[in-house]
C-alpha cells in the first residue's frame, strides 16, 4: 500500500520556497500584476543578455561591456531602463574603458513586469541590491518615450531626466 501524501503539507512547502522568489505578492484587488520577480528576471537575463554580457556580468570577449561594476547599472534607474528598452550606441564609458558599439533595445519583447524583474535581477546582482525597479517605473519610462525606436546615445541619456 502507498502512503497517502499530505496535500496541505506539500502545498505549504511549495508555497514557502516559491515565496523566496516573489518578494511582492499581488494585492487584494485580485489583479494578477505581481510587481517584480527576480526569479523570472534571472531567466530573462540568461535568454536575452548573457550572450553578450556573460552569465557572470563580466562580458564575453568582443561582445558587450561588463555589467559588474558598471555605473550604468548602479546609477539612476531611468537610464538603465532606457538603455535596455531602446538600445544604446556610440561611445560609452564603463569602468575605465570606452566602448563604441551598439546594443539593440528589448522594449518590444518584454512586458513592464518582465522588464522590471529582469532589471531588478541585474541591479541585485551587479548594482544596488536594495533598490529593485518596479513595473510602474518601467511603465512611466515607456510612456514618456512614446513611439521612440532610435537607440540612445550617452549625451541623450545624460540630458534626459
Ligand atoms: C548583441 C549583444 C548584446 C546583447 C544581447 C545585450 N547587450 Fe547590453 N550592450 C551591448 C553593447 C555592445 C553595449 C555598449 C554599446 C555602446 O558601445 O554604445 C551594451 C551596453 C549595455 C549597458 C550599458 C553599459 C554597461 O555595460 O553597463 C547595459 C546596462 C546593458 N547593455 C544591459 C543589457 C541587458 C540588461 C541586456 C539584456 C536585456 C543586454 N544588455 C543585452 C551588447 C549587448
Amino acid at each position: 500500500m502507498m502512503k497517502k501524501l499530505s496535500v496541505p503539507a506539500l502545498l505549504l512547502t511549495l508555497g514557502l520556497t516559491g515565496k523566496a522568489w516573489v518578494p511582492v505578492e499581488s494585492s487584494s484587488s485580485g489583479s494578477s500584476a505581481p510587481g517584480w520577480d527576480i526569479g523570472s528576471g534571472a531567466v530573462h537575463f540568461e535568454r536575452l543578455c548573457a550572450g553578450c554580457h556573460g552569465s557572470d556580468g563580466l562580458a564575453l570577449e568582443g561582445e558587450g561591456p561588463p555589467l559588474a561594476g558598471s555605473s550604468w547599472v548602479a546609477g539612476p534607474e531611468t537610464r538603465l531602463i532606457r538603455i535596455v528598452m531602446h538600445g544604446v550606441r556610440g561611445p560609452i564609458q564603463v569602468g575605465d574603458e570606452i566602448h563604441d558599439r551598439e546594443m539593440p533595445g528589448f522594449g518590444p519583447r518584454l512586458s513592464d513586469d518582465e522588464m522590471a524583474s529582469l532589471l531588478s535581477f541585474v541591479r541585485s546582482r551587479w548594482g544596488q541590491p536594495g533598490a529593485p525597479i518596479t513595473a510602474e517605473t518601467v511603465r512611466r519610462v515607456r510612456a514618456a518615450a512614446g513611439k521612440r525606436t532610435r537607440y540612445w546615445t550617452v549625451e541623450e541619456l545624460r540630458a534626459t531626466p
